[in-house]
């Protein structure tokens, strides 16, 4: 996308316009206009226009860019179940003089009939043979931590030797931990070890290996590796990335998807029945929409610790009898076992421990039910092109609400049959687009019964994690999200992760980046947590006048690949705000964001309260410039900075820097 910026229209005295080209926005200093006054915004702290919704801000989740195997999932083996390929042993390579290959004739059970086969027959006390398994893109190594290593494995006849099982360096010159297993058999047998490393450099390029110098041959199947978990958890996820999360303090995580709740063929779709007890005795599947394949390690009941682990509710997404591929289930018969999965599942969330399905649930070790309120039908359903969504939402919406008449059903596109709870609304846009639709959400109907959900929207704007530009389109929406959030009762951006290690990216913007090691949150991660962390529980009345706006020349689209007219010219604004108050801490919570290249003043006045504080907080982030990032070299190049705020009244004139995100907290009586 190429659209050249034309002169900026200030008010204020010195801005910036800019040149877009494709992702990245080129600052151009516009000659000064001469000095006039500042913008001003009024803030009237006693005009309560709408309640802050309390679930405003959550996460959205999906496996899509190695985002649970090979990132939040704690699991460091790739393929530990050997059907990531149906014909290759992948991910797996021999050590030594070892041969790989899969067998099939020895099922471990009905879910994992497929074991890799290690012939060993030439290992020797000089030659040990074995297999080897490279992680995703690594296996990290941390100083003096334990690590979980299992396996299921079987023996040929004979076979006397112990098998080695170590974290070792890619290259072989270190390893790092080592243990020994014996007494093998002929039948299958789990065997659980922990490796301890010493006092180390932290690593990724390593390997794990189950080497033998017994001559002989050996069978495998869920072949793991566990780090330390977030609060222990076995089965659980990586700290640093929960850690991450928790400091943006979701109120909730929609999950499972995404078109990974879809799939697409109805055989790919998220079959939570497949996804629950002994990970084990679990299937997996082809991630057919994200193009890999999934252990189901992270399953129903592993959303639910999540959710649990972050203090956060489960928005819950049914499958609805759409997969992508325009495979639908016709409503009526055909779909009432979808509808019975979906009522099962809802039941294997909030039932007692009596009923058929919280037994499951207890019987997997968590007896007390989880809390949930919303139950999401399907994923965007306005791709089903034989339009029986309506239909197929009708049989579920009432399925639903004959049971469970208290929990909130949200549509993914609009229905006529009947009145959804709420609608899921998906938005991903250019920062100008943003910038555009900013205040949308100023103009819906404020009584609708049908509430909004924000449930996919990012400004897609740097890769593989959006840049400062990203940012400034984010908080702009999410300023006209904050001050309509009686209409928009929960929102979460998307996606929410990427390994960014090569190869494993399918989307291009994504808001938290990591390798095997390390992980780090985006400007627009750091733009999230300020506003999710950052409000009051109310919204007050805001106005401005004189705010800047500079000229956008959006560019011609093709469609069906002929080019479409060029669309008119806009003005757009360069300064978003809204403002909300907490009247037990009695704080004004203003937020500004400056999407423009140059400082702007902009003179506040605050009405319906006694007074204001002299003294305040600032929480600001900025950047030089718009492309400006973070990435795994440079974790928090562009972050918040919280500071005193002085000079604060109930009419005042701040300096908002070039590029940059500000709260102000401002102290009232
Ligand atoms: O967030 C990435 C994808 O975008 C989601 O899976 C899908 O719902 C949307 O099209």
């Amino acid at each position: 996308m190429i659209h050249t910026t034309k002169r900026v229209s200030i008010r204020s005295s010195l801005i910036l316009a800019s040149l877009c080209i494709g992702a990245s926005l080129i600052p151009l200093r516009v000659k000064a206009e001469p000095e006039v006054a500042p913008p001003v915004l009024r803030i009237n702290a006693e005009k309560v226009t709408a309640k802050v919704s309390p679930t405003l801000y959550g996460l959205m989740t999906e496996e899509i860019n190695y985002s649970y195997e090979g990132g939040l999932y704690g699991e460091l083996i790739r393929n530990r179940a050997f059907k990531a390929k149906a014909d290759e042993a992948t991910f797996w390579s021999a050590v030594g003089g070892g041969k790989i290959t899969l067998a099939t004739n020895s099922p471990l059970n009905e879910a994992l009939q497929v074991s890799l086969k290690l012939d060993a027959s030439n290992a020797s006390k000089d030659a040990p043979a074995g297999v080897a398994n490279s992680g995703y893109w690594g296996i990290p190594v941390r100083p003096q931590t334990a690590y979980r290593a299992s396996f299921y494995a079987k023996a040929s006849e004979g076979f006397n030797g112990p098998l080695t099982v170590a974290i070792v360096s890619t290259n072989g010159t270190t390893i790092f931990a080592s243990e020994e297993v014996t007494k093998l058999t002929g039948a299958w047998r789990k065997f659980d070890i922990t490796l301890k490393t010493k006092k180390v450099a932290a690593s990724k390029d390593n390997i794990f290996t189950i080497t033998t110098t017994a001559p002989g041959q050996i069978w495998f199947q869920q072949v793991s590796l566990f780090p330390p978990t977030f609060h222990n958890r076995a089965n659980g996820n990586r700290p640093d990335i929960m850690q991450l999360l928790a400091d943006m303090n979701p109120k909730f995580l929609r999950f499972p998807g995404g078109n990974y709740l879809e799939g697409n063929t109805i055989p790919t779709r998220f079959n939570w029945k497949n996804t629950i007890g002994d990970p084990a005795q679990r299937p997996g599947h082809q991630n057919d929409g994200w193009g890999y394949w999934s252990t189901d390690g992270l399953g129903l009941l592993e959303f639910l610790y999540w959710c649990e682990d972050l203090k956060m509710q489960p928005v819950l997404a049914v499958y609805a009898g759409y997969s992508m591929h325009q495979q639908h289930v016709t409503p009526g018969d055909d779909l009432k076992p979808y509808v019975q999965d979906a009522l099962d599942e809802i039941e294997y969330v909030t039932g007692d421990a009596i009923t058929t399905w919280g037994a499951h649930r207890a019987k997997d070790g968590h007896p007390s039910p989880f809390l949930l309120n919303y139950v999401e039908v399907g994923n965007e359903d306005w791709f089903d092109k034989s339009a029986s969504y309506d239909g197929r939402f009708t049989q579920f919406y009432d399925a639903i609400k004959a049971k469970y008449p208290n929990l909130q059903v949200i549509a993914t596109a609009k229905v006529k049959s009947r009145e959804p709870d709420l609608l899921d609304e998906h938005y991903y846009r250019s920062q100008e687009e943003m910038a555009k639709h900013a205040n949308d959400y100023d103009k819906y109907p404020r009584d609708a019964h049908t509430k909004i959900f924000c449930g996919e929207w990012a400004t897609r704007v740097g890769s593989p994690t959006p840049n400062m530009a990203g940012a400034l389109g984010d908080a702009a929406w999410m300023t006209g999200m904050e001050r309509n959030s009686d209409i928009v009762l929960i929102s979460c951006y998307a996606p929410l992760f990427v390994n960014v290690s090569p190869g494993a990216m399918q989307w291009k913007t994504d808001l938290i980046g990591y390798d095997a090691l390390t992980s780090y949150g985006s400007p627009a991660y750091y733009a999230q947590k300020m506003f999710s962390t950052h409000h009051g529980d109310e919204v007050v009345a805001t106005s401005a006048e004189g705010i800047p706006t500079y000229h956008w020349q959006p560019v011609a689209r093709r469609r069906n690949g002929v080019e479409q007219p060029t669309p008119p010219a806009e003005d757009l604004p360069t300064i978003f705000f809204d403002a909300t108050r907490d009247s037990r801490s009695k704080t004004i919570y203003l937020k500004l964001v400056n999407s423009a290249g140059a400082a702007q003043p902009v003179k506040i006045e605050i009405s319906g309260v006694a007074g204001i504080a002299e003294k305040g907080k600032s929480i600001s982030m900025k950047a030089e410039k718009p492309d400006e990032t973070n990435s795994i070299k440079e974790p928090a190049k562009i972050a918040p900075v919280t500071e005193n705020a002085l000079q604060l009244g109930a009419s005042f004139t701040r300096v908002f820097p070039p590029y940059s995100i500000t709260v102000l907290e401002l102290k009232y009586h």
